[in-house]
C-alpha cells in the first residue's frame, strides 16, 4: 500500500528495523533483568530532566526515540521483573503476554460495539465463560467483563450491588433512596473501595471498617453486630465486600460464612480476590477459597498472579442481567449489535466505552501454558513461600501472619519485645540499598514487619536463599551499630 502519510508511519523496511531492535532489547532486557539493581536510588530532578530531553520540536530518528525510553526506563524504575523483587503482587510478564499487547496495538480492534471487534469480543467472552466456571459459577447464568484492574471491578460491584438492591439507583440516583446504603470490608480491604464509594456518590462514609481477628481475617461477630446496629439507626445494609488475599497479608476472609450472613441479610457479596483468586486453578488448593462460588461477584486480576501485563481485571457476576441493568444505555451513533445474534455490546455492558483488547494477553498465555502450566507456576510460587518460612524460622524470625499464599511477613523478636519502632524500616533499607532485592514494610496490629511475596514466576530457591542470607546480615548489621550507640 502507498504511504500516504510518512510522518506518522514508517516504511515497512523501517518498521523491520525498529521491531527487530525493539524486541531484541526487551528480549536482552527479560534475560538479564536479574543483572540490573532492582530499586535504583531515584532523584526526582534528573527524571524530570530526562524525560524533557526530548524536544518535540525538534523530531529525533524512531530508533533513537526508543533507545531513549529503553534505557531510561531500564535506569529509572523498580524492575517488578526481577526475581528478587518481593512486592506488591507485581507480575513478571510473560513473553505470551507480551505479545498480546503489541499484536492489540496494531490491530487496535475497538471493543466498544460487537460488529467493530466480534471475534476479540467472542475471545474475552470465552475467556471470561471459562475462568468463571473455574471460580464455580455455573456456565449457563455466568457472566462478566474485562476490567482495567481490580480497582475498577471493584467499582463495578458497587455500582451493581446498588443497581441489584435500588432498582430506582440507575434513574433516580442515591437522593432518591428511602435510607441510606452501607457497605462493609474489613480493616484489611484494599482501599480501592474508598474510591469506588468516593466515585458512586456513596461517600467514605457509607464504609464500615470490620475489624479483623488474630489472622487479619474479617471478625464475623464484629460484621453481623455492625450490621444489626446499622438497622437499628435506619440505614440500608446492601454490600459485603470479603477480601481472598488482602493486599498487605495475603489473609483470606471466612467466605463460607460471610456467604451464610450476605444471604440471611439479603445483602450482596462480592468477594476481592484481585490476587488471592487464581488458587483455583488448583483443585488441591481452591477449598483454601471455598465460598467464593456464592459470592454475587468477584474481583480478579490476571496482572497479578496470571504474570499477564497491566492491566487485565475482570468482574464476574452470576447475575446474568445485573451488568445489562446497570450499564446498558443506545446511542444512535454507536454501530448496533450483531444482527439477529444474542451478542452484546461491551460497552452497553460496562465502565468503559472506548475499550482495547485487554483478555487476548490471558487467552495467549492460556492457550500456551494452559492450565497446567499456570498451576505449575502457582504451586512454585506456594512452595517457595513455604520453604521461606522454614528458613526465616531457622534464623530465628518470627512469621507474624498466616496465609497460604505466599505472603510472608515477619519480624524479629527481640526487636518487637523492646517495642522496637525503626527495626522493619532500617532491615528494609538496608537489604533494598544492596540492589538485589526489593521488599516492604507492613504494619500489623501496631507493629512495622518485614514483607515479602513471592510475586515472580523465575524467582528460584537460590533467590529465596540470597534473601534469607542479606535479612540476616542486616540484622546483625542493626545489632552491632546499636550495640556501639
Ligand atoms: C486485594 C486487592 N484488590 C484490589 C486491588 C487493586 O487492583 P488494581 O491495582 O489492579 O486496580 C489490589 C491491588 O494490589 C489488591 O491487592
Amino acid at each position: 500500500m502507498l504511504r500516504q502519510n510518512p510522518i506518522l508511519d514508517l516504511s515497512t523496511e523501517e518498521q523491520y528495523m525498529l521491531g527487530s531492535y525493539t524486541l531484541e532489547k526487551i528480549s536482552q532486557y527479560l534475560s538479564y533483568t536479574d543483572e540490573v539493581v532492582v530499586a535504583p536510588e531515584l532523584i526526582p530532578s534528573e527524571i524530570v530532566q530526562y524525560a524533557e530531553q526530548i524536544d518535540f520540536a525538534a523530531p529525533v530518528k524512531p530508533q533513537t526515540a526508543v533507545q531513549h525510553v529503553i534505557e531510561g526506563l531500564r535506569r529509572y524504575q523498580v524492575h517488578t521483573a526481577h526475581p528478587g523483587y518481593y512486592g506488591l503482587y507485581n507480575p513478571r510478564p510473560n513473553f505470551m503476554g507480551i505479545m498480546a499487547d503489541t499484536i492489540t496495538a496494531a490491530f487496535n480492534p475497538q471493543l466498544a460495539a460487537w460488529s467493530h471487534a466480534p471475534l476479540a469480543v467472542e475471545i474475552e467472552n470465552y475467556v471470561l465463560r471459562e475462568l468463571a466456571v473455574q471460580f464455580g459459577y455455573p456456565r449457563d447464568v455466568a457472566d462478566g467483563t474485562f476490567t482495567t484492574g481490580g480497582a475498577e471491578a471493584n467499582m463495578t460491584a458497587v455500582l451493581t450491588a446498588l443497581s441489584y438492591h435500588f432498582p430506582k439507583y440507575a434513574t433516580d440516583g442515591l437522593a432518591a433512596l428511602e435510607k441510606p446504603p452501607i457497605l462493609y470490608a474489613s480493616e484489611e480491604s484494599h482501599h480501592s473501595l474508598v474510591k469506588a464509594a468516593r466515585s458512586c456518590g456513596l461517600g467514605t462514609n457509607s464504609i464500615r471498617s470490620i475489624r479483623t481477628n488474630d489472622s487479619l481475617q474479617m471478625d464475623i461477630d464484629a460484621l453481623l453486630e455492625q450490621i444489626r446496629i446499622d438497622r437499628a439507626q435506619g440505614f440500608a445494609p446492601f454490600l459485603i465486600i470479603a477480601t481472598a488475599g488482602t493486599t498487605g497479608a495475603g489473609a483470606i476472609d471466612p467466605l463460607m460464612d460471610i456467604a451464610a450472613i450476605a444471604e440471611h441479610e439479603q445483602m450482596w457479596l462480592h468477594v476481592d480476590a484481585a490476587y488471592g483468586g487464581a488458587i483455583v486453578l488448583d483443585s488441591e488448593m481452591s477449598y483454601h477459597v471455598d465460598g467464593i462460588q456464592q459470592a454475587d461477584s468477584i474481583a480478579f486480576d490476571a496482572h497479578k498472579w496470571l504474570s499477564v501485563p497491566m492491566g487485565a481485571g475482570m468482574y464476574f457476576t452470576r447475575h446474568s442481567r445485573i451488568l445489562n441493568e446497570t450499564f446498558r444505555i443506545t446511542a444512535d451513533y454507536m454501530p448496533k449489535e450483531g444482527g439477529e445474534l444474542h451478542t452484546i455490546d461491551p460497552y452497553t455492558h460496562s465502565i468503559q466505552w472506548s475499550r482495547r483488547f485487554i483478555g487476548l494477553k490471558l487467552y495467549l498465555s492460556l492457550a500456551t501454558a494452559g492450565w497446567e502450566g499456570y498451576r505449575a507456576v502457582l504451586r512454585h510460587q506456594i512452595e517457595m513461600g513455604k520453604r521461606f518460612r522454614e528458613e526465616l524460622m531457622r534464623s530465628g524470625w518470627t512469621v507474624a501472619n498466616d496465609t497460604v499464599l505466599p505472603v510472608i511477613c515477619f519480624l524479629d523478636q527481640e526487636a518487637w519485645e523492646r517495642n522496637d519502632q525503626h527495626f522493619a524500616l532500617i532491615v528494609n533499607q538496608h537489604v533494598l540499598s544492596t540492589g538485589k532485592v526489593w521488599l516492604s514494610v507492613f504494619t500489623i496490629h501496631g507493629v512495622p514487619t518485614l514483607r515479602a511475596c513471592f510475586t515472580n514466576y523465575d524467582t528460584s530457591e537460590q533467590n529465596m536463599k540470597e534473601l534469607i542470607h542479606l535479612l540476616n546480615e542486616a540484622r546483625s548489621l542493626y545489632y552491632s551499630q546499636r550495640a556501639h550507640v
